[in-house]
């Protein structure tokens, strides 16, 4: 039986969805992961799959528009800002790894984690939840962070279709 581990990026709170400002209980990659995670565990078995959500140890600020400068200068100045706790990924097979589109491109704090580990022969499954950038740079990003993997192509959720994606979890599980 394939590993399977579910590595993401998610933000709760005040957050940019379909033209607005909503506060999101959960973040939307959250809800994704846990839908694959489920999905996973019924077709593939309840030890197949494990969760690891990489959350920074400072946060960013609850106010959307001050997130986004944080964000942007973090980007800018090619940060790589420290997380909470770790996981060994070596007896994972697969890597999913999900992520809110930020600038473009995924999170710094998840940057620091595909930097920090060897993901040499694994396959990766990105997927990102956005507000209309798509996948934007991310794929390439993870290329360049994680060259000795198996990078697919990934899939793109818009933020308001998080709790109804039934047809890319499929997508997402299929490729493994
Ligand atoms: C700091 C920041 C930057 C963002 N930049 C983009 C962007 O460049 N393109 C885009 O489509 N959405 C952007 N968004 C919207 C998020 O990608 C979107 O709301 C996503 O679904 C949030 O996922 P989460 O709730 O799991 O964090 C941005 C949101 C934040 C907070």
């Amino acid at each position: 039986m394939s590993k399977t581990l579910i590595l993401f990026y998610s933000r709760p709170g005040a957050n940019y969805v379909s033209g607005n400002i909503v506060n999101l209980e959960k973040g939307n990659c959250l809800v994704v992961a846990e839908k694959i995670a489920a999905t996973l565990r019924q077709t593939q078995g309840a030890d197949s799959v494990d969760m690891f959500q990489v959350k920074p140890q400072k946060e960013y600020s609850s106010n959307y528009t001050k997130c986004t400068e944080e964000a942007k200068a973090e980007l800018k100045a090619d940060a790589r800002p420290a997380y909470i706790g770790d996981i060994d990924v070596s007896p994972y097979d697969n890597i999913i790894v999900g992520y809110p589109i930020w600038w473009g491109t995924f999170p710094m704090p998840l940057w620091t984690f595909l930097e920090n580990h060897d993901f040499s022969g694994k396959k990766i499954i990105p997927f990102s939840t956005h507000e209309g950038s798509g996948l934007g740079y991310s794929v390439k990003d993870i290329q360049k962070l994680c060259p000795k993997a198996n990078v697919m192509a990934g899939i793109a959720i818009h933020g308001s279709s998080a709790a109804y994606c039934e047809s890319e979890i499929q997508r997402i599980v299929e490729s493994i």
